[in-house]
Formats: C-alpha cells, structure tokens, sequence
C-alpha cells in the first residue's frame, strides 16, 4: 500500500483497505498479551488540533505511545502561535521540522489537503469541518467488518442524524462503496447527503433511500448514527429545530432486526439513550477502542514500517 498522506477515504483501494483490517486485526490480538509494539522508537507524531477532540487526539497519541514512538502536540488555536497571528503555513512549516508525521484538525474544509501540499512529511486529515474524517471511517469500517463482516455479508446500513455536515459519514460512505452494500440515508430534509457525495454514490451504483422517517432502520443491519453537528450552523435557530430530532432508544432497538449492531462515532448528546449502552448491539465504546489498533496499522504503513 503506497499512501503518503490520508486526505481522503477517497483514496483506499480495496486492497488497501484489506491490508489494513488486516494489520489492525493483528495488533488488536497482539495487544492483547503485550502493552507495546515498539517499531517507531525512532519516530515523533505531531498532533495539531484547531478543533475540539478527546478520541481522535488521544487514540492517535496512545497509538504512537504503544509503537514506542514520541508525540508532540498542540491543541486550539489559542495556546499556538496562530494567536499571535501567525500563518497556518509557518506553523507547519516547524511542524516539519520538529516531526516526522502529522494529524490535523481544522475548522476549513480541505485544510489537510494545503497542508500536504505545503510539507514534505505525511499528513493524516483527522477532520477539516465539515469535509471528511477518514480514519474515523477506517475505525468504523474496522468495527463493522468485526461484528458484522461486511467482507464477506450484504449488509444495509442506515446513517441516522446530520448527514449534510456529518464528516464522518462523508468518508465512511467511501469505503463502504467497496463492499456489498445498501445505504439508507434517515434526516431532516435540510441535513440530507451534500450533492457531490450522492453523485459519487450514483456513479458507483450504490442503492441508496433518503428518508426522513426513523422507521427505515427496521430491516438494517448497522444504525450509524450522528451527533447534529452544532459548530456548523451559520444560524444556531436552525440547530435548535433539529437537535433532538432523532432517538435511537430501547424500544426502537427492539424493534429492529435481530443482530442491528449501533454505532456512533461519538460524542454522543441524546441521540443515543443511555438505556442501549448494556444492550448487545450497541458497540459505540467498542468502535472507540478499534481507533487505536487502525491508527496504529495506519502510522505503520504511512511511516513504511513493517510488521
Ligand atoms: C466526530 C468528529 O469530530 O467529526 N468525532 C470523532 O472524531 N469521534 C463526530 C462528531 O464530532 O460528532
């Protein structure tokens, strides 16, 4: 697999995305009798977050920890020296300098793209507003292949909440297009698929349904849902009409097909009730944990490092 950065989901082949269920799987079961795997001792990971995060910055730092690499990090813009107006491009421009790998998160859409373009060391897109977020999707198509085995099973899955700025529903549905796959849109009419990704989908022949009735999760096999995404409403009456506009609940759960695994990438408010977290199909927590076995196969291919 010859990635130099992660921009988009966009670009994984299915073979790259096999070889790297794989090499997840593999670190998942070896962390299971070992604490580290220490092949990028030699190694630091720049961690550059403009946006708020507690899973996606942690699991990668965790992620580099168990490699026994280095990490060094920046979180808000307030506390970097883009408050005292400095350049995006001087920032990383030292970034380079100081690193050997780098995850971003910016508010600007494609901001990890002028990123990778500006530097000579890989980029990791770790979400550019509401653009994508693909190694969300990897961990989230990890899960899925996991409990459901996508690789080998038809599976429906539905996206319930902010499909419009959901980013990690923008990636996620770029992976899920190399698989046997039905996808079933449920939102507000105003938060529907962004144009450009229903193109994508259709030139793909994917079978979509675009519904705002809640009932259509009944007869799929994965509920993804998502959290509406609040920071991206120029009008915050607008959110307020759509914030609760979605519950996945005991009750409906139950009355879904045996074996619906619910995921979410997290952080949930209260789409997902709090009654489902001992319930077997809710696997959120679980997804959560994957983040750290794809982020570490990730840093191993894009640093070429062999296991
Ligand atoms: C998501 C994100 O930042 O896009 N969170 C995450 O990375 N796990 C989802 C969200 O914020 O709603």
């Amino acid at each position: 697999m010859q990635h130099r950065s992660v921009l988009s989901a966009g670009q994984f082949t299915r073979h790259d995305l096999d070889h790297l269920l794989a090499l997840s799987a593999k670190l998942e079961r070896d962390l299971k009798t070992r604490r580290m795997i220490p092949l990028l001792d030699e190694y630091i990971l720049a961690t550059l977050f403009f946006e708020p995060s507690t899973r996606t910055r942690l699991s990668f730092e965790s992620a580099m920890h168990r490699l026994g690499g280095r990490v060094i990090s920046t979180v808000g813009v307030q506390f970097s020296s883009l408050a005292k107006g400095e350049t995006l491009f001087d920032t990383l421009k030292m970034v380079e300098a100081y690193s050997d790998i780098c995850a971003i998160r910016h508010p600007v859409e494609g901001a990890s793209r002028i990123a990778a373009q500006s530097i000579a060391i890989p980029v990791i897109n770790a979400g550019d507003g509401a653009g994508e977020h693909p190694t969300q999707a990897l961990l989230d198509l990890y899960t899925i292949e996991k409990h459901k085995q996508i690789s080998s099973r038809k599976q429906r899955v539905a996206f319930i909440g902010d499909i419009k700025y959901g980013r990690t529903i923008h990636s996620l549905i770029q992976l899920l297009w190399h698989y046997d796959t039905e996808l079933v849109f449920i939102s507000p009419e105003e938060l529907r698929l962004p144009q450009k990704y229903r193109e994508m989908l259709s030139r793909r022949d994917i079978p979509i349904l675009e519904t705002d009735r809640i009932a259509a999760v009944q007869d799929c096999d994965v509920a993804y849902v998502t959290r509406i995404q609040e920071e991206r409403f120029a009008d915050h009456r607008e959110y307020e009409k759509f914030r609760d506009s979605y519950i996945v609940d005991r009750e409906l759960v139950e009355c879904c097909k045996p074996g619906l695994i619910v995921m979410h990438p997290l952080p949930r408010l209260t789409e997902v009730s709090t009654d489902i977290d001992n319930h077997p199909a809710a696997v959120y927590f679980d997804q959560a944990q994957n983040g750290l076995y794809v982020r570490m196969a990730l840093l191993l291919v894009l640093l070429e490092v062999e296991y």
